[in-house]
């Protein structure tokens, strides 16, 4: 029926209406490149655009709708936005809320997200992002889930299900766009828009699952990414966009580029804009977001003879086909409704989600002599810029979020805990970096520099820290320090921040650090000298709420890492499923791959975070020592609560497999378990894995798994892990 009735229009259309369904501008209030889109609503008028974003109210959605159906075929509009962590209840950062490892409440806040923006106008979001991140310098590892293949892959697919739903055309559904495709998170040195230079090997193991996975879960649309491979642009990459992606995957929904990737081909030097035109489109990308190349320069390469027209049909075809598929045609302004919005935006159900997400995904890095959780009748000084601070809350990239309807921590503790001793001093600026602040946005309030002289706030923080029980000190990154265009060479706390930390340790009072940031940092310094370290990334909303709940003990912590915390940049990339090489770490060896300065391992590994209570793992058994052909095998495990307090707990299952003929990492996440376990209690535990669970790329190319000696490992983190032997036949 979908084919029938695109058919019918395409036949209808000419040759500028159908190069207008793949012109993709920016109208409304966001931007996030150096180009804005012009003259807009006269394009709509013509005919000349298939779809915009950065447009995000219902007034606004439908006063452009109503322009397009005014137009001769009356093709409706897609609206997309960037709904990167909830639309206006704004969840963690996705870095953080992947720190959950709860699939279900991760599947939620999309699906939260899609309610809320299918009412605001908006059928097409730009996310997941399902790039995989192993370079903290890379300002947008804020935006993904962290460094594992096998855990980012249910990520990307719980995203898509929460996004689209069960139903692309419901009211409250919206097209999830799977990005940036590809291997946008290895840029070279974590410098944003870098080049990638990647074995296939590497690719297909590692790096392109994630995407497979989304689009796997039905994703209607994919984004094309800014960086090249192995020499050529993505945005020009035919072997990507088709070969891999159509071809080999089957994927048939409708790619996009990346903002003015096609202009930016240029400059990666592969030719004139009427080249970069013609490559991008023939290599597989449908939509041009904003550049306006397909629109000025497709149809004179038409008109030449220099360009088949089938090309501009068949990405025609998908454009068209994504907006029958959300029902576009049936109802123009489907979802896009006040009441709606009334209803769905930040209302009681979402708020609670938003506070629990927060709660999930904090993780708790370090705590000393039971530091935390803290007495609300204990005399406590918080100090730090971020303790009272709003916009930060919500984090980078919050769409249509507005960070005032985000309490601060301060004021929360005090509604919470009326005539408590708390008292507060600001301590530090967020950063007293002058070049940096005007580099990141001199506007925001929140990194203004204080009138006071950094000594003067410092002693004021000290002072009230002398008389206390424990200080607590907010700090970490300004929302800007992470996201796109925000790669960092120093992943460290600012100077000045450490300069209040080694005063506040000169009290003598436990210190605890509260963190608010968008990437893994280097805490080799703070670790040694903190009591107590919470990660609790951007939390979104109810990060205020969620920050005193877990603080003061109402809440258990919960979350664990998903992406290494290096001791050191000059440790990076670091992850850990690294391969053994030929000389493995030997501390008592000088020839072994080690480095002469710093440990091998990360400050905190993949999977690490603890928790007001203990736990205690029994031995491993496995139901038999060996999987045959198409076989499997059951490990189980005794998971014992040894401490006061009811906690979950997230149990990881990890293989190493032996040898193959092509070097194999030392441990791989194959399973997780969430379980919540009452203090004294034991809970049994049991994973099934199968043949198919131990497929890679091998010598030839080929996704197989190879018989042999294999590990499993389970434990709390991947590097705290039991282990025990097994073959497979
Ligand atoms: O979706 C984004 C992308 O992640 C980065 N460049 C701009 C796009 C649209 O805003």
């Amino acid at each position: 029926k979908m084919d029938q009735f695109v058919s019918a229009l395409m036949k209808k259309m000419t040759l500028e209406e159908k190069i207008g369904q793949l012109n993709l501008p920016s109208v409304g209030f966001d931007v996030t490149g150096p180009i804005l889109s012009k003259d807009v609503d006269a394009k709509i008028k013509k005919g000349l655009v298939g779809g915009v974003f950065n447009t995000y109210t219902p007034s606004a959605a439908r006063k452009l709708q109503a322009l397009a159906l005014t137009t001769r075929l009356k093709i409706p509009l897609l609206f997309g936005y960037d709904v990167i962590h909830g639309h206006r209840t704004i969840f963690p950062i996705p870095l953080g809320l992947s720190s959950s490892w709860d699939l279900a409440l991760i599947q939620s806040t999309a699906r939260a997200a899609a309610e809320e923006a299918s009412a605001d106008g908006i059928n097409w979001v730009f996310s997941p992002m399902v790039d995989l991140t192993r370079d903290p310098r890379w300002g947008r590892v804020a935006e993904g889930a962290g460094e594992d293949t096998w855990y980012g892959s249910k990520v990307a697919a719980a995203m898509v299900h929460g996004y689209q739903g069960n139903n692309l055309a419901a009211n409250n559904a919206v097209m999830a766009c799977v990005k940036h495709f590809a291997l946008y998170g290895a840029v070279e040195a974590g410098r944003d828009y870098n080049v990638v230079d990647m074995s296939e090997r590497k690719m297909r193991q590692d790096y392109l699952p994630p995407y497979k996975a989304a689009i796997d879960a039905g994703a209607g649309s994919v984004m094309s990414s800014f960086n090249e491979i192995n020499g050529v642009p993505a945005a020009a990459n035919q072997w990507l966009l088709t070969d891999l992606l159509r071809k080999q995957w089957g994927f048939t929904g409708m790619v996009a580029t990346d903002y003015t990737a096609i202009m930016e081909l240029t400059n990666h030097g592969i030719g004139d804009s009427t080249e970069a035109a013609h490559l991008a489109l023939v290599a597989g990308n449908d939509m041009d977001m904003v550049s306006e190349l397909y629109l000025n320069k497709l149809p004179k390469l038409v008109k030449t003879g220099k360009l088949n027209i089938s090309y501009i049909d068949q990405a025609c075809r998908r454009v068209l086909e994504a907006k029958y598929k959300l029902g576009l045609f049936a109802d123009p302004y489907r979802g896009i409704s006040e009441e709606r919005a009334q209803a769905e935006i930040m209302n009681p159900q979402k708020l609670e989600l938003a506070q629990r997400a927060a709660e999930e995904s904090m993780v708790l890095l370090k705590n000393k002599n039971g530091t935390l959780p803290l007495k609300s009748n204990a005399k406590i000084a918080f100090v730090g810029p971020l303790v009272k601070d709003q916009r930060n809350l919500i984090g980078n990239w919050s769409g249509a979020g507005d960070w005032k309807k985000a309490t601060s921590f301060w004021d929360v503790v005090n509604a919470q805990y009326p005539g408590a001793h708390f008292t507060y001093a600001k301590g530090c600026n967020l950063l007293d970096d002058t070049a940096l602040i005007n580099k990141l946005n001199p506007h925001d309030a929140q990194i203004v520099l204080d009138s006071k002289s950094a000594e003067e706030l410092i002693e004021e923080a000290v002072k009230e820290a002398k008389n206390a029980d424990v200080a607590v000190a907010f700090l970490g990154e300004s929302f800007t320090m992470s996201g796109e265009a925000a790669s960092r060479s120093d992943i460290g706390l600012p100077a000045n921040q450490k300069r209040l930390l080694a005063a506040l340790k000169k009290t003598g009072k436990p210190v605890v650090l509260v963190l608010m940031n968008g990437r893994p940092l280097t805490l080799s310094w703070e670790d040694t000298r903190m009591d107590a370290i919470v990660e609790s990334w951007f939390g979104g909303t109810r990060s205020g709420e969620a920050l005193v709940n877990t603080l003061f003990g109402r809440s258990n912590f919960s979350g664990r890492l998903t992406m290494s915390f290096p001791r050191s940049v000059g440790q990076i990339p670091i992850y850990y499923n690294e391969k053994s090489t030929g000389r493995p770490f030997d501390a008592n060896q000088k020839y072994s791959s080690k480095y002469l300065d710093i440990a091998n391992t990360p400050l905190y590994p993949f999977g690490y975070g603890l928790s007001y209570t203990t736990f205690k793992y029994g031995p491993i058994t496995l139901d038999k020592k060996t999987i045959r052909t198409k076989g499997n095998i059951t490990a189980t495990i005794n998971v014992t609560n040894t401490g006061q307090r009811d906690a979950i707990e997230t149990v990881q299952l990890y293989i190493r497999d032996i040898i193959g003929t092509v070097t194999r990492p030392m441990k791989e996440l194959k399973g997780f378990k969430q379980i919540a376990i009452k203090a004294g209690n034991t809970q049994t535990v049991s994973f099934t894995i199968s043949t198919d669970d131990l497929k890679f790329y091998n010598l030839q190319n080929k996704y197989t798994y190879e018989p042999g000696d294999f590990e499993l490992m389970i434990g709390p983190n991947s590097q705290d892990l039991q282990k025990i032997p097994f073959k497979v036949e």
